[in-house]
């Protein structure tokens, strides 16, 4: 029997890094495979939810064919595409990268080697889930932490800040965890609980991660 214990509902996911562009040909990007974003959209998909995948430039291929995959390049792109579905979804999962910061601007033509110094202006890109969260009406929302330090204390306070329901911690500490890797190891933290999962592959992370958030749903 397949259970399609997400049927009806629609599930929103980011994932990847983005690039911010520098110039024609260059940009300010960071590691981040996309790996575990498309993990958890083809999970969501598995059990019969509507999924919405928005990923910045990644490798990934996706195999089940009804994810709706939505590419982006910038931070700025990603949170416009975001918005064109918020008032849609149940459930907003932010696994992307998003970088920080961006260039100021954008050198029309490539920039020369002229000078020995070069300095480039960057200026703070949107924060694309907490926009979300200012704006949550009814979406059960979901955040990343990638911490090195005071880790469980700055995820509790990315919970709150961002008003998220649930927040997935992976710890750079640990051996195998982390946004270049095929494995992850995760804690869970929602307002009044705590979880920690085992070492495992990001297929078998995304069964843990959407599990919890149906336990949060029956709520
Ligand atoms: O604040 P920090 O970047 O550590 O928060 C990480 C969480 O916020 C992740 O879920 C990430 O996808 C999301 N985020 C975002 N837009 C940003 C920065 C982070 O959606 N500009």
């Amino acid at each position: 029997i397949i259970e399609k214990s997400l049927q009806g509902k629609t599930v929103l996911i980011t994932a990847g890094p983005t690039y911010e562009a520098l110039d024609p040909v260059r940009f300010i990007g960071n590691h981040s495979s996309g790996k575990m974003g498309f993990s958890l959209a083809e999970e969501a998909s598995k059990r019969g939810a509507r999924v919405i995948l928005i990923s910045g430039p990644s490798s990934q291929v996706l195999t089940d064919k009804s994810v709706e995959l939505h590419k982006v390049t910038s931070a700025k792109e990603m949170l416009a595409k975001v918005f064109e579905f918020y008032d849609t979804i149940d459930i907003g999962i932010a696994s992307a990268a998003v970088a920080d910061y961006a260039p100021k601007d954008v050198a029309k033509e490539k920039i020369k080697k002229n000078d020995e110094n070069l300095t480039i202006e960057l200026v703070k890109n949107p924060d694309i889930l907490k926009t979300m969260g200012e704006k949550k009406t009814h979406q059960f929302l979901v955040g990343f932490a990638l911490e090195t330090q005071n880790e469980e204390e700055n995820a509790k306070g990315k919970l709150e800040k961002k008003n998220l329901d649930m927040i997935v911690l992976n710890s750079l500490r640990d051996e195998g965890a982390g946004f270049k890797n095929d494995t992850n190891k995760i804690k869970i933290f929602t307002k009044t609980e705590k979880r920690e999962f085992d070492l495992k592959s990001k297929d078998d992370v995304a069964k843990d991660i959407l599990n919890f958030v149906e336990s949060q749903l029956l709520k």
